[in-house]
């Protein structure tokens, strides 16, 4: 059963969006007990209404949280990265694309996505793992590099030309008519997926503010919903704030929250080097806008901001992509801003790896010959 995130009537499994107020569906509330385990979805198999097959799995979840002592140092405050670059397909998108794919199983052998390239990967991965055919839908302006690493599992992919927003919507629409099941950035089982950050999260740190890099808004309703789950069943006192960051040149969740409204509305010129929080019109914004009316916040960050946060990551050992370097960048300018009180616990979820898309990167090389090699050092 799926509950409106907004209205809270409620729908079958096979249902996507509230048909009255198109508004996206969620399952409800778990509550349980920790088990033992190695795995996060043995240890939290309380929190789901059907058995997560491991023998499905490649692997995601239960990823590094790393101490970062010199950005802790820098801006005191202590500073923890969520290593999701660590997942098969590198990014967190795994954890949702492992459960979505268990309800696939059972009414599809067909499968789909719209994805601006993280997403496009993890699901050609698990429908390979599991012999499920997927069509993978790309925009136009999907760099050349980004093709690769989805086509390489043997998916198809489909270049769409026309508004990245509206595909959403339209494949929805489509995989319906041709029984292409379409696990997009915020289907209900996905955020089921991304839940798994959160207990993960509390089962090592008692965090204040968690800041997560936010585009269709399916990875912020997931930690949330996690958080809350973990608050009903008695696991934790408190919900760390949750901060949604957003990219300055593409930000409608940002730009509805900082002028008080209740929706969001489209981006007409969404321009940003972080490509993959780059969504006009964010599926989930609406329900992100409702919960961080609970006390939450959002905040931007420019392209150049973001970039040199990708640098200043990479010197504590981290190379992400720009999307996920937003986290940093954000957390740079709340502390700024004293919005982040000093000594605070913060949790950057580094969502996606740098190698998936290079070409921003500028690097310093010095050509040397053998023969003199011994001078090349300083
Ligand atoms: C690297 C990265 N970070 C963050 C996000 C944001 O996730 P969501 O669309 O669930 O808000 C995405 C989404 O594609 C992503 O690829
Ligand atoms: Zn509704």
């Amino acid at each position: 059963m799926l509950i409106c995130t907004h209205c809270g009537r409620k729908y079958p499994a096979e249902f996507l969006r509230c048909p009255i107020c198109n508004e996206p569906l969620q399952l409800p509330y778990f509550e349980g007990k920790i088990k033992k385990g190695n795995k996060v979805w043995k240890r939290f198999a309380d929190f789901y209404p059907f058995t997560l097959l491991l023998k499905n799995s490649l692997g995601e979840g239960d990823t590094p949280l790393l101490y970062l002592p010199k950005l802790s140092q820098q801006l005191k405050i202590n500073i923890y990265a969520k290593n999701e670059t660590q997942n098969p397909t590198w990014s967190f998108k795994d954890r949702g694309t492992f459960v979505a794919m268990q309800y696939v199983l059972n009414i599809s052998r067909r499968v789909g996505t719209v994805s601006t390239g993280n997403m496009g990967a993890s699901v050609a991965a698990y429908a390979a793992h599991l012999g499920v055919k997927s069509y993978i839908l790309v925009s136009k302006e999907i760099p050349e590099e980004k093709l690769a690493p989805i086509g390489i599992y043997g998916s198809e992919i489909l270049r769409v030309m026309g508004d990245y927003g509206e595909l959403y919507y339209k494949s929805i629409e489509v995989g319906k008519e041709k029984g292409i099941y379409f696990i997009n950035s915020d289907n209900p089982f996905r955020v089921e997926g991304y839940k798994s950050i959160a207990y993960e999260l509390a089962e090592k740190i008692d965090g204040d503010y968690v800041i997560i890099p936010t585009s269709s808004g399916g990875l912020f309703r997931g930690i949330h919903k996690g958080y809350v789950e973990l608050k009903r069943s008695d696991l934790i006192e408190d919900i760390p704030e949750l901060i949604c960051a957003q990219a300055a040149g593409c930000s409608p969740i940002y730009n509805a929250f900082s002028q008080g409204k209740e929706r969001i509305e489209r981006v007409e010129h969404p321009n940003t080097i972080a490509h993959a929080i780059r969504n006009p019109y964010p599926p989930s914004g609406d329900a992100v806008l409702r919960i961080l009316k609970e006390g939450n916040h959002c905040e931007i960050a420019e392209d150049h901001e973001i970039l040199e946060a990708q640098k200043e990551l990479a010197k504590d050992g981290l190379f992400v992509q720009p999307a996920s370097a937003v986290s940093l960048a954000v957390v740079k300018k709340l502390v700024a801003q004293e919005k982040i009180e000093k000594g605070s616990k913060v949790i950057l979820v580094l969502t996606g790896a740098g190698l998936k898309y290079i070409p921003p990167i500028r690097i310093n090389i010095r050509d040397c010959s053998i023969n003199d090699l011994s001078r090349c050092f300083e």
